[in-house]
Parts: structure tokens; C-alpha cells; sequence
């Protein structure tokens, strides 16, 4: 029976007792131990109400600790206490100097948390709470020091000496080592602190802020992946200009420097002056990169860019308020990768995310609101709801204010703030100081989880030209919240009239944003001179499920005439939800399944209209996700959702092979690559061209596919054709392009991560036994993040009727891939876990077999506080 790990509460918040007024660190990176020492100018915390308790500090059981003095005393062993997770001293002064000497193993780290290392290379990782796995300190947000670091090591190993701020002295040491002293001059917690050794390559720009400093932008990583840093030092001026533009907010060190490393937990980090990424986030080039991989790089450097102000200047005082920083964030990258790219199709592909993953988690036994109430583990936090819905709900104030006044609260929010450690109230309220709008109501979205359902229905008076629309809120109960209290929901409309325009509306505008504040709420609407069709919730206003009771026909008519882009495909998800539902139904009453034409022949009037934004052509000839379809199912019927999507596929490809076939051949020109929105839109309406021909069946398609493969002079031509094939019934050729695939780019991990991911998510029987057989494969280490995610989760997430197996199979080597992670990266391994906490959603038997392997994940042994929280939470 493993110990109950401790739950913290928001409730229990209490101000630090003591400050760190100063840190100055000394780390000596040796062959197997690094010895880290610190000096730390602490006091009292004059707002504290103890006034003579201990000092605690925390630090992980793993630091062997050799020497702690205070005041220049030598502490006995009595004079201290060192417990699991903590060192406590008695009687300290008010102020004082307190150095310790440490030692830690970088080369036994497997968690990635603390100071690892990585391809030979050290770097940390600290947020959230991975300091203490470097040194015993106040390891909480709201303590906020001055940093000075000296580093120390081998001069040949480790050239490259690198920390926070600005390097002030150097010098060479005693056995060919040197050292590097870093300063950084802005009081920060320690979650940000970074340390980077190594032998790196690196590029070097300039950039000049708005008001003249010139800053040294660098970007790092190793000597091969040199011709691989371009696009992100491109995206990270962009960033900084577009910052300074939309948000009036300036670089503030004379040096920002990003080091890419393989070995990484998340995607990214935006340590004061010295982000670290995944190179999966930072690496880019037309040969090894897809067009998903340039867009994702632009976004993360921007989103790590930006929290130099949303996070770094103003942090948050404590990891409740993670969405604090978080939400807000991805709400500011999400707007610049709008305002870089297509605004509609970056809304799209957030919104498609949102209503997959986050609604999933935010119907589950995982369910939090975006500021939690409590966690047993704080790395299981960083999820789809305190990112993507936290930005969700920034968006929805930014709705409700308008973009002026947005601004307005910003400025005071990062004028007010600066330099503390803050709540998401505080947010909000500068919020509404900056507007004069009432925010009480709406504070709701931070306390209460779950997503809300609108239930819409319409009158129209034809005497009095009338139109009212009736919206019903209610929203599920969750993990520890029964009842709701209803939301204040900013609700975008649109009227349009039978020959497709948009209506006046009262507000003297085509679109209106209806504020929702009761369960029941009625907005009429007068001069409506017909019965219009709604456009309900443009642009996505709010994170909720709005029901309508549309007809087929009022779908396709908004596809082609509403002028909410956002709607327009919108409608085309409707109508291909409503027919594949219904299909769903026909398929497991043991029906013929015929396909309704109305869905064909609105695709033929989107592929064969060459006015509409191409961007979004491909978007919306998409169908429904079967992740998506999943979702919106109460019972998840994996398969009869996988065998109708496909039928659905199928027919389309049919009837529509010559419409294809033009637009391939229209959009497969020749042309030097760019990761621009036009021939980024190109390119994926072409792959979507093909993923429908390969369906029909036709050699000749195959053979189109094959050609594309072996002429592509990009990875997103290359990679589209190489999964197709591998997931059609071709697997002869899948065979002899798979192995020439690796042959070619084995020593590229990025491409070798994708080809492991294809094989992962192949939907043709035999997966798991490639997917076991993959993991003895050169390319393979459990220890490498990036690839546990490329081929367990490709097939645990994207593998659905592999995954969800009837035999059972699936289950087991998830959770024995859980119970072997939970040892060496527990962060890695309580991920892995999301899948089987949805067991609920699926029939008695499947439900069944995954209750069990959770509960074979329970009784394993000794669970980190990460694995533990989700499976306990999850058989709860
Ligand atoms: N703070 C990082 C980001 O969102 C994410 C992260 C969290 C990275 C924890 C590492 C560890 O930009
Ligand atoms: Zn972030």
C-alpha cells in the first residue's frame, strides 16, 4: 500500500517567512558530481506573523549535503535537521548569510528535473519545482532573489558556460578547467533560474527595441544543427517587434539567448535571458521540418519570448495562479501566430485542440478549474486547461472589453505588478479597473471546471419583425463541485437573411456579442424583416457546447454565406457531425450505409470554388476527427466511429476523384519552399487532396503518392505521402518506403521521432507489434521524452482502434510502459496515463479492462506523487 502522498490547498496559502534578498551560486561540474555552492543573504519576511520560526528550506532527498554555515558558523549535525524533502535550522537571526555546500548526480537524473544532462551537455530545468533538486533553497514563486552564478568545468568538454543575465567575468582554473560568473540584475524565483554547459555551435543577431538598446540575440545547439536555427531567430525578432507593437512591452537584458536540447520533459522554458527547448521546438529546416513543425516553432519562441512580461517581470505567488502566466500567454502567442499567418485557420486548429483535449480532461476525473483549489503534484497541472482554456477565458475578457480596453488593463496590470509575484485576480482586476466593466461575475471561470452547454432556441414574430433567441446555460458537475452557479458568457451572433447577408443589428454592426449571465436569458432583436438563420458563437466567443437545432440545409446555406469565417467551417463540422452520427447509428443497428449527398455536394462547391480563402479550404474539407467524434459521443464506440469516418472518406473520394485530381494537380507546383500561409495553404489542400484519392482504392493513386514521396524536395510533401502510404492496406510499399525513409534521415532525431509516430498511429492491425518491436530499435531510448511520446503515445492517443484493442491488449503495454517510466521520469509517466482516465466514456467491457490495468498501475510498488495523483483520482 504506497503511503498517501499530501494534498495542498489554495486555502492554506501563507506569505513566505523569510526572503532571499540574494543568491550567489558556485557550481563545480565534475566527471560523475557536480558540487553546487550557495550563499544566500536571507531575512525575515516582515509581513510574516511568525516571528521567530524555524528556517525551512526544501531540498530533495537526493542532495547530499556537506556543509552548512550560518553567519561564517559551521553548523554541527545537531544544529540542523534534514528531513525527506526538507533542512530546518532553529534559531536563525532576523538577518543573516546562510552557505551550504551540496553535492549532486546530473548523470543519474532520468526525471529531467534539476540539473541533467542531455547528449553529453549539462542544462536544468527547474520550473516548477526543480531547484530544490539542485540546492536547498525557498523553492516557492513568491521568493524572489537577485542571482549571481559562477560555473566551472572542463574547458574542452564544455566550452560554452552559460546563465541568467549578463556574463561579468571569466577566467581559466587549474587543470584545464575555466569558469564563467553570470549576473542577473532582476530579482527572480528560483523557478527561472537556468545553467547551460556544453560544447555548443550557436548564430547571432541584433536587435534594436523601440526605444534604441541593442540587444545580442544567440541561439544554441550542437555544431550539426547549426543550418537548423534560422526560422527561430526570424520568429524571435518578429516576436519582440510584435510585442513592442500590440503590448508596448521592450526586451529589458542586453542579452536573450535560446539553447536547444533533446532530452526535455515539456516543449520549452522561458528562464530569465536563457530559455531551453526541446529541439523539437526550435530546430527548423524545409528538408527535416514539416509545415506543422516551422508554425510550431514560430509559436513556442513566441510564446517563451513573451513571458519575459507574462511571467518573468510579473510571476505568479504561488502554482495555483499558473494560468496567471500560462493562459495568458497562449492567448498573446496565439494572436501573434493570427496576426503572422491566417487569423481563421490558427483559430481553427486552437479551437479543434480545445474541444478535443480540453473538454475531454475537463469531463474527467482529472477536471480542474484554470486556478485549481488544490494538487497532490504540480507537474500534473501544466494541461490543456490551464493553457488553453486559461487562454480561452483571457480571450473571452479581451471579447468583453474590447481590444482598447484590453490594452488598457494590460498596461496597468504590467505597470501596477512589475517586479511581484501575483494572483489571477489581480489580472482581473486590473482588468476592471483599466475598463469600468464588471468582472464579478465572470471571476467564475477561475473557480468553477467543467464545460457549459447553451442550449438555443429561437422565435420569430413576422407583425412585429421580432427575432428572439433563448439561451439556456447549465454545466456538468465535476470532480468535487456538484453545482454551478451560471457563467457570464460573452456569446458572438450574426443574423443572416435568405440571400446570404448579414442583418443590421441593433447595435448598428453585422455582429453582436450577447452577454449570458442567467441560466435563462432572452435577446430580442428588432427590424428583423425575415426569419433569419443564427449565426451562433462567432469566432468560438466563449470555451462552450452551444446546441442549435439546425437543419442540414441551414448548414450548408451558412458554409457558403456566413461571413464569420470561423462559422463558415463551423457549419461544415455540423453537418458532417450530424450525418456521421447518424451513419454511426445506421452502422451498429447492422445498417447499409448510404451517404447523405448533400455533405458531397457541398464538398464540390468548396473544392471547385476557387474565390474561397484557400487557406481554409483544406480545413474545412476535413471531417470531423474521429478524436472530436469521440468527445461529442456519451459512449465511445471506437470502432463503428473509425469504420464510418472511413466509409464517409471513401464515398467522398469516389464521387469527387476528377474535382480532386484538379485541385492536386493545381496545387502541386513547383517552387522553392517558404513556410508562408499561402504555400503552407497549398500544400495541406494538396496533401488533402491525396489523402482522399488514396482512399479510393485506385493503383494509380498509389502510385501518385509514391511519385510525390520520391520527388518531394520538403518534409511536409515527404512526410504527408510516407503516411498515407504506411496507413493504407499497401503494405508492401509502406515496407520499402519506411526503410528508405530511415536509412536516409537516421541521424536526424526529429525525422526518425515522426517515423517512429506513423508506424505508432497505423490503424491496420499488427501496430502493437510494431510498436513493441520499434521500442528494441536503435533509434529507440525510454530515457529520451521525444521518443516515448512519438511511439507510445502516437499509438495510445493516436492509434484508437489499436489502442482500445478488444483483447485487452492495448491496456496492458500502457500501463507496463507506466509502471516501468514511473522510476525513471515520473513526469513523463503520469502522462502516459491520461488515455486510461477516460475509461468511463467506453462500453462495460473496455471500461472494465482498463479499471484493471489502472488498478495493476496502483498496486505496482512504490508511485511517484505524479503517477499516484492521476490513477488515484482516476479509480476514484
Ligand atoms: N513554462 C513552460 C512554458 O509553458 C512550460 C514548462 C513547464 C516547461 C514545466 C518545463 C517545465 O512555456
Ligand atoms: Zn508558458
Amino acid at each position: 500500500m504506497p503511503q498517501q502522498p499530501q494534498v495542498i490547498y489554495l486555502k492554506d496559502y501563507q506569505v513566505p517567512e523569510f526572503l532571499i534578498e540574494k543568491t550567489d551560486l558556485r557550481f563545480e561540474l565534475q566527471a560523475d558530481a557536480t558540487l553546487v555552492k550557495a550563499r544566500l543573504q536571507i531575512r525575515r519576511n516582515p509581513q510574516s506573523l511568525s516571528k521567530n520560526s524555524a528556517l525551512v528550506l526544501q531540498g530533495d532527498k537526493d542532495l547530499v549535503l556537506c556543509r552548512v554555515a550560518v553567519n561564517d558558523q559551521v553548523l554541527a549535525e545537531q544544529d540542523y535537521r534534514r528531513s525527506e524533502e526538507s533542512l530546518s535550522i532553529n534559531d536563525v537571526p532576523d538577518v543573516f548569510v546562510l552557505e551550504t555546500v551540496t553535492e549532486i548526480y546530473p548523470d543519474q537524473n532520468t526525471a529531467l528535473e534539476g540539473l541533467y544532462r542531455s547528449d553529453g551537455m549539462y542544462c536544468t530545468q527547474c520550473e516548477a519545482e526543480g531547484f530544490r533538486r539542485i540546492t536547498f533553497y525557498l523553492d516557492r514563486p513568491d521568493v524572489m532573489s537577485v542571482f549571481t552564478t559562477t560555473i566551472e568545468a572542463d574547458k574542452a568538454a564544455y566550452p560554452v558556460l552559460l546563465s541568467n543575465g549578463n556574463p561579468v567575468a571569466s577566467g581559466d582554473a587549474d587543470g584545464d578547467r575555466h569558469w564563467v560568473t553570470w549576473e542577473d540584475p532582476f530579482p527572480k524565483p528560483a523557478y527561472l533560474f537556468a545553467l547551460v554547459a556544453g560544447d555548443l555551435a550557436f548564430i547571432e543577431d541584433r536587435y534594436v527595441t523601440g526605444s534604441g538598446r541593442e540587444v545580442t540575440l544567440q541561439i544554441f545547439a550542437a555544431e550539426k544543427d547549426l543550418d537548423k536555427l534560422d526560422y527561430a531567430m526570424i520568429s524571435l525578432k518578429k516576436s519582440m517587434r510584435w510585442d513592442e507593437e500590440v503590448y508596448g512591452r521592450e526586451y529589458d537584458l542586453d542579452i536573450y539567448m535560446i539553447v536547444a536540447v533533446d532530452f526535455f520533459n515539456m516543449g520549452a522554458m522561458e528562464n530569465k535571458g536563457l530559455n531551453i527547448f526541446n529541439t523539437s521546438c526550435v530546430l527548423a529546416h524545409p528538408e527535416t521540418t514539416t509545415d506543422a513543425g516551422f508554425q510550431r516553432v514560430e509559436g513556442v519562441v513566441a510564446h517563451e519570448y513573451f513571458h519575459n512580461w507574462s511571467g518573468n517581470r510579473v510571476t505568479c505567488r504561488d502554482w495555483f495562479q499558473l494560468s496567471l502566466k500560462e493562459g495568458f500567454t497562449v492567448f498573446r502567442d496565439a494572436e501573434f501566430s493570427a496576426d503572422m499567418n491566417s487569423r481563421t485557420v490558427k483559430r481553427v486548429e486552437d479551437v479543434s485542440l480545445l474541444r478535443t483535449a480540453q473538454f475531454a480532461e475537463d469531463a474527467g476525473p482529472m477536471a480542474h478549474p484554470i486556478r485549481p483549489a488544490s494538487f497532490i503534484e504540480i507537474s500534473n497541472f501544466y494541461t490543456m486547461t490551464i493553457y488553453e482554456k486559461g487562454a480561452e477565458v483571457v480571450r473571452m475578457i479581451h471579447t468583453l472589453l474590447g481590444a482598447e480596453n484590453f490594452r488598457k488593463g494590460s498596461d496597468l496590470y504590467f505597470e501596477r505588478h512589475d517586479g511581484q509575484a501575483v494572483t489571477t485576480d489581480d489580472f482581473v482586476q486590473a482588468m476592471e479597473d483599466a475598463s469600468g466593466i464588471d468582472l464579478s461575475q465572470f471571476r467564475l471561470w477561475y473557480s468553477q471546471a467543467g464545460t457549459p452547454v447553451i442550449d438555443v432556441s429561437d422565435e420569430y414574430d413576422a407583425s412585429q419583425q421580432i427575432y428572439t433567441l433563448i439561451l439556456k446555460q447549465r454545466c456538468p458537475a465535476t470532480p468535487g463541485q456538484s453545482e454551478k452557479a451560471p457563467f457570464h458568457i460573452p456569446v458572438s451572433v450574426g443574423l443572416l437573411g435568405k440571400s446570404g447577408q448579414d442583418m443590421m443589428l441593433s447595435n448598428g454592426e453585422t455582429t453582436q456579442v450577447l452577454e449570458l449571465k442567467e441560466a435563462e436569458q432572452r435577446f430580442s432583436f428588432t427590424e428583423i424583416e425575415e426569419k433569419p438563420i443564427p449565426s451562433l458563437l462567432r469566432s468560438f466567443s466563449a470555451p462552450v457546447k452551444l446546441h442549435y437545432g439546425y437543419q442540414r440545409d441551414d448548414l450548408v446555406f451558412l458554409m457558403s454565406h456566413d461571413s464569420d469565417g470561423f462559422n463558415r467551417w463551423e457549419a461544415a463540422q455540423k453537418l458532417g457531425v450530424d450525418i456521421l452520427q447518424e451513419l454511426i447509428g445506421e452502422y451498429q443497428a447492422g445498417n447499409e450505409l448510404v451517404l447523405d449527398n448533400r455533405l458531397t455536394a457541398a464538398y464540390r462547391a468548396v473544392l471547385t470554388d476557387l474565390s474561397l480563402d484557400q487557406a481554409m479550404v483544406s480545413k474545412v474539407l476535413t471531417l470531423p476527427t474521429e478524436a472530436y467524434l469521440s468527445e461529442l459521443s456519451d459512449i465511445i464506440d471506437v470502432d463503428a466511429i473509425h469504420a464510418v469516418r472511413e466509409f464517409v472518406i471513401k464515398t467522398l473520394a469516389e464521387a469527387l476523384s476528377s474535382e480532386l485530381i484538379a485541385v492536386y494537380d493545381r496545387c502541386n507546383v513547383s517552387e522553392k519552399y517558404a513556410p508562408d500561409a499561402t504555400s503552407i495553404a497549398r500544400r495541406a489542400l494538396k496533401n488533402l487532396a491525396l489523402s482522399y484519392l488514396m482512399k479510393t482504392g485506385k493503383p494509380e493513386q498509389l502510385e501518385r503518392a509514391l511519385t510525390q514521396f520520391q520527388d518531394a524536395d520538403n518534409m511536409t510533401d515527404s512526410m504527408a505521402a510516407l503516411a498515407l502510404v504506411v496507413h493504407s492496406p499497401y503494405a508492401k510499399a509502406a515496407e520499402v518506403i519506411l526503410e528508405q525513409f530511415y536509412l536516409r534521415w537516421k541521424n536526424e532525431p526529429l525525422v526518425v521521432n515522426q517515423w517512429l509516430s506513423v508506424q505508432a498511429s497505423n490503424p491496420s492491425k499488427g501496430a502493437l507489434n510494431t510498436v513493441k518491436q520499434l521500442m528494441q530499435h536503435e533509434s529507440f531510448n525510454m530515457r529520451n521524452p521525444n521518443k516515448v511520446r512519438s511511439l507510445i503515445s502516437g499509438f495510445s492517443s493516436l492509434n484508437p482502434v489499436n489502442f482500445h484493442a478488444m483483447d485487452g491488449s492495448g491496456y496492458r503495454f500502457l500501463a507496463d510502459q507506466i509502471i516501468e517510466l514511473n522510476n525513471l521520469n515520473p513526469q513523463i509517466a503520469s502522462r502516459l496515463v491520461t488515455p486510461l482516465t477516460r475509461w468511463k466514456r467506453y462500453p462495460a467491457d473496455r471500461q472494465g479492462m482498463m479499471r484493471e490495468e489502472l488498478q495493476r498501475i496502483m498496486d505496482s510498488g512504490e508511485l511517484s506523487r505524479d503517477v499516484f495523483e492521476v490513477v488515484s483520482k482516476s479509480l476514484a
